[in-house]
């Protein structure tokens, strides 16, 4: 573990971890994350800004030692979620004249988590600010990134803004600073697309609210930290607006190939009518790349074999996670493959009901494709190649 600097009188206090693999016991983590915490020293107050996950402790206490820390005023807490509010019920111990400051949604999430004495917490509002003596922290209140009690809080003098789980990304790096922004990309994108996504109108005001800082650092609480903050806020811009891309993600199982042979037919003639198309096997698909893969896309595509009466369990996880990550897709639609009947495209369509998409005409086999099952994904893929053509952009990677 270590201490850095993160600008003058703000320290880096924070935990990586490089060999965690899942969050929430839902979100793969293929590159580890971090826990960012900061200590701000002022005149005559010092905060401690974020806590990190109660697995980190040794960290986070080896850090505060290190950094002479004999002495915090506040507990300033963004965001009650467990990753970042796990250790205050310790701090509040070890720092007896501590004080947390948060906000009110916040505070009632941290009385029910940790029973944290409402007499020591303190409750700011929106744009209000704290003296730390030479140094002023000012709060955002910013709910639903991603949770109801989100806040920001900014470091005037400096022009720090800590910014919780928004913009962050879940990458253990020695680097501080982002510095390798190929590695970044891909997991910040996988990062908003499983956590940010569905909050992406309110992100757009946020967005304004943070330029309207002119913020010199953007420190997150997962990931490297942004010294050139317009990196992560045109990504941002990119990702929340309202462009849809021409291309298609199709999420498929198949048991006897079947369905999978529907798949093959569409991804073809998608491909010939200069659609791009990501396929994804959901047996074997990583779900954090799957939410990547649908912040893109003008169409979505599950195709799943009928089980008993229904849809493949695997389809009905992809369909739910689908619905709740809010994609902006536009166009979306359903393949199946049965042997007697079922309600595979009814039960699928109903769970996608979130998002604001026409659905296009589905594709329901009897046993393989036939001729006729060929010809109506053709129709199909001429559907889809039309309404993309009226309202798709080309695909460009980041720049
Ligand atoms: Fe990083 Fe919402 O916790």
């Amino acid at each position: 573990m270590s201490v850095r600097t993160v600008a003058p009188g703000v320290l880096s206090v924070g935990a990586i971890d490089w060999d965690r693999r899942l969050f929430d016991d839902l979100i793969p983590l293929p590159e580890g994350t971090s826990y960012n915490a900061f200590l701000v020293r002022g005149s005559e107050k010092t905060a401690l800004i974020d806590a990190v996950d109660t697995s980190m402790e040794m960290a986070l206490m080896t850090n505060l030692f290190r950094a002479a820390a004999d002495r915090i005023d506040y507990i300033v807490v963004n965001h009650a979620e467990q990753d970042h509010s796990g250790m205050v019920p310790l701090l509040l111990e070890m720092y007896a004249g501590a004080t947390v400051v948060t906000n009110k949604v916040c505070r009632d999430l941290l009385v029910a988590f940790h029973g944290i004495p409402e007499e020591r917490i303190k409750v700011v509002g929106d744009r209000e600010t704290l003296s730390l003596g030479d140094k002023t922290l000012e709060f955002l209140i910013t709910p639903w990134v991603h949770w109801p009690d989100t806040m920001l809080t900014f470091l005037r003098e400096e022009r720090v803004l800590f910014s919780c789980d928004l913009f962050g990304a879940h990458l253990a790096t020695s680097d501080l600073f982002l510095r390798d922004r190929f590695e970044w990309y891909r997991l910040a994108k996988r990062y908003y697309g499983e956590i940010m996504m569905p909050f992406r109108n309110s992100i757009k005001g946020y967005l304004e609210k943070v330029r309207g800082l002119n913020p010199a650092i953007i420190c997150p609480s997962h990931g490297p930290l942004y010294d050139e903050p317009e990196v992560v806020l045109a990504a941002y811009d990119d990702w929340i607006s309202d462009e849809v891309k021409n291309e298609v993600v199709i999420a498929y199982a198949s048991m006897h190939g079947s369905t999978r042979a529907m798949v093959d037919h569409l991804v073809n003639a998608l491909i010939d009518r200069g659609v791009r198309v990501r396929q994804f096997h959901l047996p074997s698909t990583d779900l954090g790349d799957l939410a990547l893969a649908l912040v893109d896309p003008a169409t979505i595509v599950i195709a799943a074999p009928t089980v008993l009466f229904g849809p493949h369990p695997v389809a009905v996880t992809a369909a739910y996670l689908a619905n709740a990550l809010k994609p902006k897709a536009r166009f979306a639609t359903v393949m199946t493959s049965y042997g007697w009947g079922g309600k595979t495209v009814d039960t699928l369509k109903g769970m996608l009901g979130q998002l604001k998409v026409e659905f296009l005409e589905p594709v329901q086999v009897k046993g393989f494709p036939s001729s006729e099952a060929q010809e109506a994904i053709a129709a199909l893929a001429d559907a889809i190649r039309d309404r993309h053509a009226a309202s798709a952009a080309d695909w460009v990677g980041p720049a």
